[in-house]
């Protein structure tokens, strides 16, 4: 004989129990369709127990893969092997709730950046039945957050050389006036004298002032204010040609090598002034490397569609990159590299000018330069300048005629 199915005693239900299980099917079917959070649970061990649709978009596993799976596969190895996974639990278990962020895994092995709240879940009567676990992708805006980070510490950086570079043009201005008026006087010092040793003391005053003069026109040039004479001109070829110069600035141990795009790369430049800034920049990197290595030149074109730096707007650019393998900068050191006077070598050795002078030459030619470096490992500068026209191919003004033939 079958059992009869056994039919509720409608006497014996408890009206609050169908309510409370309607509530947690309504719930339920909540969490389920949940997209934009991983909410899942765990049990006290940390198995996962339920899973939803955020869960498996954010995580990349479905339902029928990673029930019954501990909840550490979602951990890096570094975090498995530090024990963040049973320290999570245990901090949620003793305090009811435990919020992390930090690098979760997804299935096909790719990080993203986590938002993490555990709760513990306890029934009436206190004991610990399982873990929430409600996580969220946040990894955009870690990236936003960095980004803006970033521009804001270079904006701050612009404009902290922008104002030395106000004072250093003033003081330098000044200075120069100075320098003439002893320099008049001197001529007319030397007319005069007649012996030996006025003649002598006024040639080391004449050597004073001169060494005074090229010391402004080096303050000038950080403040941008030296005239340019700028042509249209092959960023490759010039470097090619004064790439014999660059590989005397090294010593017996220092290799200078050039990695440059094929082709050609116009750029709107004082090809002298360049000239001195590629060699400031080799120098700096011979010096950074006692023991010998190599400095390599490169150059790309870049097209960029958002703003490269706070300077520079989207656009075309060359990036002619300096980079050596040498002791590298610290933060500090970097940070404070293209002020003038910055040096960290012993007096007689740096004048703490090169850089500010290639930074200030390089703004004045319309670009920017960007600065990294790592302690021990080298560092790299990149010059970055605006794609100009080949001279050949400017167009002229014509205005007679449709095919714009002069007559
Ligand atoms: N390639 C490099 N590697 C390591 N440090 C560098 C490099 N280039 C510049 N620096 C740091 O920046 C400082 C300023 O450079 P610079 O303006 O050329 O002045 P100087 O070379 O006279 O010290 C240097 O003293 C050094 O600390
Ligand atoms: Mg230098």
């Amino acid at each position: 004989m079958q059992k009869p199915t056994e039919q509720p005693d409608i006497r014996q239900i408890d009206i609050r129990q169908v309510a409370a299980r309607e509530t947690e099917e309504q719930f339920r079917i909540l969490v389920q369709g949940v997209t934009d959070y991983a909410i899942f649970m765990l049990s006290p061990a940390g198995i996962v127990t339920s899973w939803n649709v955020g869960a498996e978009r954010i995580k990349g596993y479905r339902r029928s893969e990673i029930i019954g799976e501990h909840f550490s596969r979602f951990y890096t190895d570094e975090d498995k092997a530090a024990g963040v996974p049973a320290l999570i639990l245990a901090t949620a278990a003793r305090e009811g709730r435990a919020e992390r962020e930090g690098w979760r895994v997804r299935k096909d092995g790719s990080r993203f950046w986590a938002h993490v709240v555990v709760d513990a879940i306890r029934d009436d009567a206190g004991s610990l039945v399982g873990f929430a676990k409600v996580t969220r992708d946040i990894t955009e805006r870690k990236e936003a957050a960095a980004a803006l980070e970033k521009a804001n510490a270079a904006l701050l950086q612009a404009q902290k050389l922008a104002a030395v570079g106000r004072l250093t043009s003033g003081v330098a201005h000044d200075f120069n006036n100075l320098l003439a008026v002893l320099s008049n006087g001197l001529q007319v010092l030397a007319i005069q004298s007649r012996t030996a040793i006025d003649k002598k003391m006024i040639e080391g005053m004449r050597k004073a002032i001169d060494r005074g003069a090229s010391l402004t026109q080096q303050l000038l040039s950080f403040a941008r204010q030296q005239p340019l004479q700028a042509q249209v001109r092959d960023v490759n070829g010039l470097i090619s040609e004064v790439a014999p110069m660059l590989s005397r600035a090294g010593n017996r141990n220092t290799y200078v090598e050039l990695a440059l795009q094929p082709g050609e790369a116009f750029v709107f430049i004082d090809a002298a002034r360049f000239e001195a800034a590629l060699l400031n920049l080799v120098v700096n990197a011979v010096d950074a490397m006692p023991t010998g290595g190599t400095v390599t030149i490169d150059t790309e074109t870049v097209q960029s569609n958002a703003a490269l730096t706070p300077a520079l707007p989207a656009g075309r650019y060359v990036r002619i990159g300096v980079r050596d393998t040498g002791i590298g900068m610290s933060a500090d050191v970097l940070a404070q590299a293209l002020e003038p006077f910055f040096t960290t070598k012993q007096a007689g050795k740096g004048t703490g000018l090169g850089l500010s002078q290639v930074y200030g030459f390089i703004i004045q030619s319309g670009g920017d330069v960007c600065l990294s470096s790592e302690v021990g490992k080298g560092t790299r500068v990149d010059l970055y300048l605006p794609i100009a026209q080949p001279a050949a191919t400017v167009s002229m003004p014509s205005g007679n005629g449709r095919d714009g033939s002069a007559r």
